[in-house]
């Protein structure tokens, strides 16, 4: 299992002040933000694209940006997230016709690649291209918003994929996206994940390196 991963999601930010938002979340701890991009079509909501991302970097963010792309089609903007300075881009094997092209596309680009999976998408393709990936991202609610609840079908899920990437043998990421809080990520941490997306447990929180602590030691409960 790769090192714990803490991802908190900008998008329960405070939109007026992203930058900072993103310093003091950083500063209090968290690894890498975790960046929902949303295009009102494959998704029913719109957020930010290459243009902030390309900002947060100019801004001076340096630590690991983590693209989650809800949009439909993908390849089109892969090349202008990787110019923006993404680290990693993640996207929904069903909203790209050719997800073997689009993987080898992300890392043609010099970036990491992930898939993600909704609550009710299989992992059939996993049987193909999982040793291509650098990261699985397991949805825990359906994509779209922020604030909305654990959805419990996503912990067998976890398992699952754990077994398949230890069987592997390569150090692929199991990332969780989707109301991780205090109170469930000691047991999504049990069924396998090494990386988590947090947007409003952080964001809504007065203390982010508060949080951010209370979450890693609920992580290191179940490891040790
Ligand atoms: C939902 C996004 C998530 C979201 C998580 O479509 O992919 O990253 O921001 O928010 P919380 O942690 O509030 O469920
Ligand atoms: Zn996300």
């Amino acid at each position: 299992m790769q090192p714990t991963v803490i991802a908190p999601s900008i998008l329960s930010a405070n939109f007026a002040r992203l930058g900072e938002e993103v310093d003091n979340v950083l500063k209090a701890g968290a690894d890498w933000v975790h960046f929902d991009v949303m295009d009102n079509h494959y998704v029913p909501n719109l957020t930010i694209g290459p243009v902030v991302c390309e900002a947060l970097r100019k801004h001076g963010v340096t630590a690991p940006i983590d693209v989650h792309l809800m949009i439909e089609p993908v390849d089109r903007i892969v090349p202008d997230f990787a110019k923006a300075g993404a680290s990693l881009i993640s996207f929904h094997p069903e909203a790209s016709r050719h997800v073997h092209r689009t993987i080898q596309l992300i890392k043609s680009q010099g970036c990491q690649a992930g898939l993600v999976f909704n609550p009710a998408t299989s992992l059939d393709v996993l049987d193909y291209v999982l040793e291509d990936l650098d990261l699985v991202l397991l949805m825990s609610v359906n994509p779209g918003f922020g604030g909305q609840a654990f959805i419990p079908s996503a912990l067998d899920k976890l398992r699952h994929v754990r077994e398949r990437i230890d069987a592997s043998g390569k150090p692929i990421r199991l990332e969780i996206d989707g109301g991780v809080k205090t109170d469930n990520i000691a047991e999504i941490a049990r069924a396998g994940a090494d990386t988590f997306v947090a947007g409003s447990a952080i964001f809504g929180h007065p203390d982010y390196a508060r949080i951010i602590r209370d979450m890693r030691d609920a992580i290191a409960s179940v490891r040790a």
